[in-house]
């Protein structure tokens, strides 16, 4: 595949990791040109983000279509429309369907904000993530870079970032430091994986 690449990102809500790629790619730091943003909200903050780069969006709600196939249609329609190399997920909310998983094979990316294995799967998002880390009483955190396949935070994992938690942290700080080191690895995660530097 010859770089840079064409990178869709998929979003939904502030898009702090859309910003990280975008100003990785600026900075020459990530072979790939961010073509199309893909948001499963209408109101999330990364489509004014990738909006303000003059990057095409595309709002994907299954909800607007007669029927989910036939969204899932479109949106692969879409995605070829665009000659979409690489697919990074950023706080994307939803399931990717199977038949965009399978196209795009070893090629979807997600970020979890924790050491993957450990505080992965469903229903282990965003804040619920960071009080299970602290309710176990951990030491340590962090931020994990993997394959997507068709089960929940489970592909093959690319790059971890590590975090200490502090005694007295709550949710809220310990995500927002953790979301520092995100901001870090995954367009380091990125890079290698299209440069062929990881598996
Ligand atoms: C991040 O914590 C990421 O790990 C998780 O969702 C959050 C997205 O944040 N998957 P942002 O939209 O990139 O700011």
């Amino acid at each position: 595949m010859s770089l840079p690449v064409k990178l869709a990102v998929f979003i939904s809500g502030s898009g702090t990791n859309l910003q990280a790629l975008i100003d990785a790619v600026k900075a020459g730091k990530l072979s790939a040109r961010i073509t199309l943003v893909v948001s499963s909200r209408d109101d999330a903050f990364g489509l004014e983000r990738a909006k303000k780069e003059k990057i095409d969006t595309f709002v994907f709600r299954v909800k607007d279509f007669p029927t989910p196939d036939k969204a899932e249609n479109h949106l692969t329609t879409i995605l070829d429309k665009y000659q979409i190399d690489y697919i990074a997920l950023a706080g994307y909310m939803k399931m990717v369907p199977a038949r965009v998983i399978e196209k795009y094979r070893s090629r979807v990316t997600n970020i979890h904000p924790a050491l993957l294995p450990n505080y992965g799967g469903k229903g282990m998002y965003g804040h619920f993530v960071h009080e299970a880390v602290l309710a176990a009483g951990d030491r340590e955190s962090g931020a994990t870079v993997h394959l997507v396949d068709e089960i929940y935070d489970h592909g093959n994992i690319l790059l971890q970032g590590k975090v200490p938690v502090y005694a007295n942290d709550t949710p809220d700080t310990l995500a927002e430091r953790v979301l520092q080191v995100e901001h870090q690895i995954y367009p380091e995660a990125l890079e290698k994986l299209i440069r062929g530097n990881i598996n």
